[in-house]
């Protein structure tokens, strides 16, 4: 089966309704675009999951803030369209922003408690243009199952609390994150990054896995991760916004890595936003 291109919504809602009476189990990656590895091993992961897989591309400008990056996100519909038929994806959705947002677009969802605080702190409304899309997307594919990156942790626990919340009939499965080789954590954003810039860049990871040594010596509090993984991070001019410990579940702000948890951080690279998270483990 040959990928199909579908920019309008009857259209694909039609595609999948008839896949649906055919039996067909429906899983959901949606993106931005700008497709990496990353996102690539998100359509393998769904591979297993469901017979037809249907991929997003879409740049939601709901979810940048008025000095943010959306006019100079990068683009290639065509280069992302070929990877993602490479990958065995069926139906990849483009819409334009207008079939998204038509005129007179009024609704806003909004997750609270798991959208304030680290990222949601300093993106105002970033989540909530996150949590409409995603809603809009789920609402127009309707799939079984879909899968988000830990890439965006916070991003991922905002996506299960809404799913809960809104008892949507949809199986939300989180993905590991797919790092470069020095660790740097995949991204659309990383193609801004001056070659100085990238080679700085990899202190994010670094200083995590710095933190997740102490944690596996024996180190359990948060103020001292955090103090590990910023110290890494500083020796190459690289100023965390954020570096928090945080339970995994709820993302619950923890003083002890005593329990299931993540540390996460946010950081400019020059002009480049990056953040990065690691699950703290025994081995
Ligand atoms: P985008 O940044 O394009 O990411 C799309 C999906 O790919 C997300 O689930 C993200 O977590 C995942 N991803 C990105 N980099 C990854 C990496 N290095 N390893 C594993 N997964 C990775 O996230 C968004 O788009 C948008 O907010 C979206 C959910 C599409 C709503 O607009």
């Amino acid at each position: 089966m040959s990928m199909q291109r579908i920019d309008d919504i009857t259209n694909l809602k039609r595609v999948l309704r008839e896949h649906r009476q055919g039996g067909a189990r429906i899983g959901l990656v949606a993106t931005m675009g700008a497709l990496h590895e990353g996102h690539l091993s998100l359509v393998d992961a769904l591979r297993t999951r469901a017979d037809v897989l249907v991929a997003t591309v879409f740049v939601n400008p709901k979810q940048f803030g008025p000095s943010e990056d959306l006019d100079r996100y990068p683009r290639d519909l065509d280069r992302d369209a070929s990877l993602l038929a490479g990958r065995g994806v069926h139906v990849l959705f483009a819409p334009s922003v207008r079939t998204i947002y038509p005129e007179g677009f009024r609704t806003t969802v909004s997750v609270a408690g798991v959208s304030e605080g680290l990222c949601g702190a300093l993106r105002p409304g970033h989540f909530d243009g996150v949590a409409t899309i995603v809603l809009k997307l789920f609402n127009i594919v309707a799939p079984d199952v879909a899968i988000f990156g830990e890439k965006d942790f916070q991003q991922l626990a905002v996506i299960r609390a809404m799913a809960r919340d809104l008892d949507l009939d949809v199986e939300i499965v989180g993905a590991p994150i797919v790092r470069e080789a020095d660790g740097l954590a995949m991204s659309s954003r990383n193609a801004f990054l001056s070659p100085d810039e990238r080679v700085r860049a990899s202190a994010l990871s670094a200083g995590l896995r710095a933190a997740q040594d102490a944690f596996r010596a024996g180190e359990q509090r948060g103020a001292r991760l955090c103090e590990v993984a910023r110290t890494v991070m500083l020796a190459s001019a690289v100023h965390p916004q954020y570096l928090e410990l945080r339970g995994l579940d709820d993302l619950a702000p923890l003083d002890f890595a005593d329990r299931p948890s993540v540390l996460l951080t946010a950081a400019y690279v020059g002009s480049t936003r990056l953040i990065d998270n690691l699950i703290l483990s025994r081995s």
